[in-house]
């Protein structure tokens, strides 16, 4: 077991600390016998196929590779590799495994953690796995780690069917759904995870397996959470069922609006149970105010009268919801690249939203919003509330995936950004984006909520967060399945929450 509470101290002085912020594991340190990356390319380039490519500094398909949504999750790589086909991406960790070199694997580049999926090393980039085929015959849809879920929309929209995916533009399916998943259908059907029928997958030694709940039960478990512990994804084998016209869009309030939007979202997020609506809603520092945003989803063409009318009720300074593909409704919120050069997130995971508590978010975003931008260049931060329905984790078994550890009461997961300039400012804008989650935390608390075995989930929480507290009790068997699988510790080579 582990306490939520605990973290929160641990980053309040892991804040103090943070000019070795990259030094921690969590961006795989790089081990004592390094191998020289610019031999490593070289090696590969003689290698691989000519299904994949290696690239150099300079050209476009190197810049394109080491492309991150925040530019401070990005890296200067000694050289970067598409590899086209499986075959490919065993020889290259093979290479990188023996020659000790560091390495990093992209999806979609939306990592906020540094060093998460960019290196000093080899950038891998997987933008070649890039097919969506449905099976009709089965209802499944295998989905290649290097698409954003935009193009798996695309994709299957004309074929009138979906999967279990991201909310917003421009989000990688590999990070996402290696992390657990959070999306506008998991009222309905439940995370990513829960939705995924098998993987192929790149052992750390280079043996290519097909992993299903049958083959490999303990990968099967690992995966469904574990990021990049047990190799490189190369296949995602999802549920796919029918998607029909759905309703919704993004509206943004005025300063004066911001008590309604806090009482109709505490409504919603406790009264609702019609497993078809989806909410997120947002707070952000404009100076000189905090404004407000709800991002609506209704998994049909028309919601039913109530579920939204308190919302629909206040002005707004901007609306756009309509009747439109679920594509289009992603995009309507359409976030390509991030609010400043550099950026972090942090989870702030509770158990319910309160009047009180949405109180203290809105006073949180003014006070330093205010502050930040009267002293950090290019500041700007926002959080975001994710009302979930009480079913959300109910849709596979306790103890099935490495996230959540705990499925036995829904968490919230709850965001906060901070965007901003200047590399200078990391430390300070990173602190400061720590200790507003932590008086959050502690306010939650005072309130009553138990967040002992509330896990914070991986995809939000920043750099430093201890590992037990987003696994629980799963980290023991995970860390036993990466010595299981990875005994020569090749994939602490490369960067994120490592085992
Ligand atoms: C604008 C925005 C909106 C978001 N919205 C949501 C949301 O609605 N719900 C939600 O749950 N999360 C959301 N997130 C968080 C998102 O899930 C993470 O940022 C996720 O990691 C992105 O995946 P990616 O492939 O783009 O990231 P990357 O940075 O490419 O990868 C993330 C991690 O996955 C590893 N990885 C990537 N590909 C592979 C592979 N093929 N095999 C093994 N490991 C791999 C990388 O090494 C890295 O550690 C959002 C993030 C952003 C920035
Ligand atoms: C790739 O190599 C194969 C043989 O290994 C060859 O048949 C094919 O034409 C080559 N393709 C390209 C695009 O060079
Ligand atoms: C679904 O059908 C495809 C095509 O026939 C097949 O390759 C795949 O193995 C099937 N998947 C499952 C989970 O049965
Ligand atoms: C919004 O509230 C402020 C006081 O907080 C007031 O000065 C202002 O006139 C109000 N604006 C509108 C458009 O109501
Ligand atoms: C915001 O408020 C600060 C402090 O009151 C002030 O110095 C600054 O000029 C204001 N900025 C804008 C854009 O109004
Ligand atoms: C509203 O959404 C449509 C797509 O449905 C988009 O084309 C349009 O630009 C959006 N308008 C605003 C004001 O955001
Ligand atoms: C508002 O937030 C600031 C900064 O965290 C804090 O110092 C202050 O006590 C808060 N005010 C209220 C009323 O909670
Ligand atoms: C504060 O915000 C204003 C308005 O957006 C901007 O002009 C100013 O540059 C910001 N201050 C800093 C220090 O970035
Ligand atoms: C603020 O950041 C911008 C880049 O976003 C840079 O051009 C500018 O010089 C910076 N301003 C200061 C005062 O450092
Ligand atoms: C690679 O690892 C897998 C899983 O641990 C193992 O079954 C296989 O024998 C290994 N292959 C080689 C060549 O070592």
């Amino acid at each position: 077991m582990f306490s939520t509470s605990r973290t929160f101290r641990t980053l309040a002085l892991l804040s103090a600390l943070l000019s070795c912020e990259v030094s921690g594991s969590q961006a795989g340190s790089p081990s004592a016998a390094e191998g020289d990356p610019v031999q490593s390319c070289n090696k590969i380039a003689s290698s691989i196929s000519n299904n994949s490519a290696v690239s150099f500094p300079g050209s476009s398909q190197y810049a394109q590779d080491v492309f991150h949504w925040t530019a401070s999750s990005a890296d200067v790589a000694a050289c970067s590799v598409e590899p086209g086909t499986a075959a490919d991406v065993a020889i290259i960790l093979r290479i990188l495994g023996s020659d000790r070199t560091p390495f990093a694997i992209k999806g979609g580049g939306h990592a906020t953690n540094p060093g998460f999926s960019s290196t000093k090393g080899v950038q891998i980039a997987m933008s070649r796995f890039s097919a969506v085929n449905y099976h009709p015959e089965n209802q499944t849809v295998d989905v290649g780690p290097g698409l954003t879920w935009d193009d798996v929309y695309a994709a299957l929209q004309p074929q009138g069917v979906n999967v279990v995916g991201g909310r917003v533009s421009g989000v990688g399916v590999a990070g996402f759904s290696l992390g657990g998943g959070y999306s506008w259908l998991s009222n309905e059907r439940g995370l990513t995870v829960d939705n995924i029928v098998s993987y192929e997958l790149v052992l750390p030694n280079g043996t290519i397996t097909t992993v299903t709940e049958n083959s490999q039960p303990d990968l099967f478990f690992g995966l469904k959470g574990g990021f990049n512990n047990f190799g490189i994804v190369t296949r995602f084998t999802m549920k796919a069922f029918p998607q029909g016209q759905v309703w919704g869009g993004l509206l943004i309030f005025g300063p004066n609006q911001t008590n309604e939007m806090n009482a109709a979202t505490v409504k919603f997020a406790s009264q609702t149970n019609d497993l078809k609506a989806g909410l997120i809603t947002g707070y952000g520092f404009v100076p000189n105010v905090t404004l407000s945003t709800a991002l609506l989803f209704y998994n049909a063409p028309t919601p039913p009268p109530g579920v939204f009318d308190d919302f629909l009720a206040i002005p707004t300074i901007s609306s756009n919801v309509s009747t439109r593909n679920f594509l289009d409704l992603v995009q309507s919120y359409n976030s390509p690249l991030a609010n400043g050069p550099r950026g972090r997130y942090q989870a702030v995971p509770v158990l319910s939203y309160t009047p009180e508590f949405l109180d203290a978010v809105v006073n949180e975003t003014s006070t330093l919003g205010e502050k930040l931008n009267s002293t950090v260049n290019g500041s700007f931060i926002s959080y975001a509330m994710e009302p979930f329905q009480s079913r959300l984790f109910s849709f596979a078994p306790q103890g099935s995936s490495a996230y959540p550890p705990d499925r036995s009461q829904v968490i919230l997961p709850s965001n906060i950004y901070y965007a901003w300039s200047d590399a200078k400012d990391d430390d300070l804008m990173t602190s400061a984006i720590v200790e507003s989650g932590n008086r959050l935390h502690q306010l939650a608390i005072r309130q009553g909520q138990d967040l002992t075995n509330v896990a914070l989930y991986g995809n939000y929480a920043i750099l430093g967060t201890p590992l037990e507290s987003i696994y629980g009790q799963n980290l023991p068997r995970l860390q036993a399945l990466k010595a299981k699988y990875d005994p020569q510790n090749v994939m602490d080579l490369t960067g994120g929450w490592k085992f």
